[in-house]
């Protein structure tokens, strides 16, 4: 249990006007008077209409949360996991690096954190600060381990965080400004993407028919970030074994829950065998700031 929180303010910035965040009762304020609250679990809320878009995106629903959670924790996405925490040690010790003692890993829509704690597992100096639409997310990232701080956002267009301030910035399955991403880099700093190829899941979406999201490629991520440089690239192909319960799971992890009664994808999968094969096709790519 996080009992003590990793003191967030000194990395956080008003979502409004980018200023510096000081506590205050209740929450915390920025120099022209825009307040955040403190939820009692003790993360910030930051999570403000993004400009031009409408109401602030909700994130990830409870079900949703839980799904991700069972999933990832049944180790079908472990592979996914290596690589991610691979590539981010890789990128955190190289010589002349911007981690130090004390640094910043960013997670961006980290969900309920299964990815930075493997990170932060593995880097024992560094701390984490993830960012999420969804509360339930937050809440769920803030207990799973000890040096994650948190705080709800709408990354659609702003990130809350300081210029310079990250040492390492993670974007696993998630959104993330790309001029944004920079700004918040420190010189020597670097940014680990995760992105699904487009054979990942295929099972799924061709089986049950689902809703195919298109996803930026590797390419154009590494094209709208030419102040960065790509330092490695590696792709994950597995074919992992996955139960009814767990292709469901799998479905209601991500936008297709949106979309999808749970009752009707099971009568689907129920149709099928018990068991059934998923493809996992991610690629993990490390782009760095020059220093
Ligand atoms: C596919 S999940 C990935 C979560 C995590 N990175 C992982 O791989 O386990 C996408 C996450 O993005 C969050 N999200 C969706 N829209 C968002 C937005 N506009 N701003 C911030 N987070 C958002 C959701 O709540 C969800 O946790
Ligand atoms: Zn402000």
């Amino acid at each position: 249990m996080n009992t003590a929180p990793v003191d967030d303010l000194a990395i956080l910035r008003c979502p409004h006007c980018g200023g510096g965040l000081e506590a205050v009762a209740g929450g915390a304020s920025c120099a022209a008077g825009h307040h955040h609250d403190r939820a009692r679990q003790g993360y910030l809320g930051l999570r403000v209409a993004a400009r031009g878009m409408g109401a602030p995106a909700a994130g990830d629903t409870a079900e949703m949360v839980d799904a991700r959670d069972r999933f990832q924790g049944a180790g079908h996405h472990d592979a996914v996991a290596a690589a991610v925490r691979d590539a981010a040690v890789s990128a955190a010790l190289a010589p002349g690096a911007a981690g130090a003692a004390d640094s910043w890993v960013v997670d961006l829509a980290g969900g309920p954190g299964w990815h930075l704690g493997h990170v932060l597992d593995a880097l024992p100096g560094m701390r984490g600060l993830l960012l999420d639409a969804s509360a339930v997310a937050v809440r769920r990232a803030l207990r799973s381990h000890p040096r994650i701080a948190a705080a709800t956002a709408d990354l659609r267009s702003r990130i809350p965080v300081g210029d310079d301030a990250a040492a390492l910035v993670l974007k696993v399955f998630a959104p993330g400004p790309p001029a944004e991403i920079v700004r918040v880099l420190a010189p020597g700093g670097a940014l680990v993407a995760a992105i699904p190829e487009p054979e990942h899941h295929r099972e799924l979406v061709q089986g049950l028919k689902l809703l195919k999201v298109p996803a930026v490629k590797a390419d154009e991520l590494v094209a709208a970030l030419p102040a960065l440089t790509e330092e490695a690239r590696v792709t994950v192909r597995e074919t992992v074994t996955v139960d009814r319960a767990a292709a469901a799971d799998a479905v209601f992890m991500g936008p297709n829950a949106f979309h999808q009664k749970r009752e009707a994808v099971e009568a689907a999968l129920a149709a099928g065998p018990e068991r059934r094969e998923l493809t996992v096709a991610v690629t993990v790519v490390t782009l760095r700031r020059p220093g």
